[in-house]
């Protein structure tokens, strides 16, 4: 990753002005901002890695974790809102057992939240891998992500097996 990152800071001047045009560069390069990437990007523009950290995390463009394999982004704009957007993200942190802004251990499943994606006649939407998921519900919640591949819980099969 270093010899990665000292390609990309041959764009920059070796300031702190740059420091925010470089984070958006390596985001673009990388998908994310890891944090070795932080601390080299704060060490080459000359500021301590928690002040790189705090400028990261002021602008809501940048993120911590990389995308899954399936990346989930549930609509939580105003439209959607009112018409249960909060219902749908609860149904998809439960189904996928992570909070909003995380990611799966096996890296296949990461979620987030957003506000209006701009298709407000279609509350609530979610968008998988840049595909748009209109007038969800919670029960669709469930097929779509079973058409996505994704393998019940233990708990679901425990507690299907108990109705048999
Ligand atoms: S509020 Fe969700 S698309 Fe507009």
């Amino acid at each position: 990753m270093k010899e990665e990152l000292q390609e990309l800071f041959k764009a920059y001047p070796s300031n702190k002005h740059s420091l925010l045009r470089i984070l958006q560069a390596v985001q673009r390069q990388m998908g994310y901002l890891p944090e070795e990437a932080l601390r080299e990007v704060a060490s080459f523009v000359g500021v301590s890695p928690a002040e790189a950290y705090g400028v990261a995390t002021f602008y809501n463009q940048f993120r911590f974790i990389p995308y899954g394999r399936h990346h989930v982004v549930a609509c939580l704009g105003t439209a959607c809102h009112a018409m249960g957007g909060q219902l749908i993200l609860d149904a998809f942190e439960r189904e996928l057992d992570i909070k909003a802004g995380e990611i799966t251990a096996d890296h296949e499943w990461s979620l987030d939240r957003v506000g209006c994606i701009g298709c407000c006649t279609k509350a609530p939407v979610v968008v998988i891998n840049d595909v748009i998921h209109a007038k969800m519900t919670p029960f669709k919640v469930e097929e779509v992500l079973a058409g996505l591949g994704l393998k019940r819980s233990k708990k679901d099969e425990t507690r299907a097996g108990e109705t048999q």
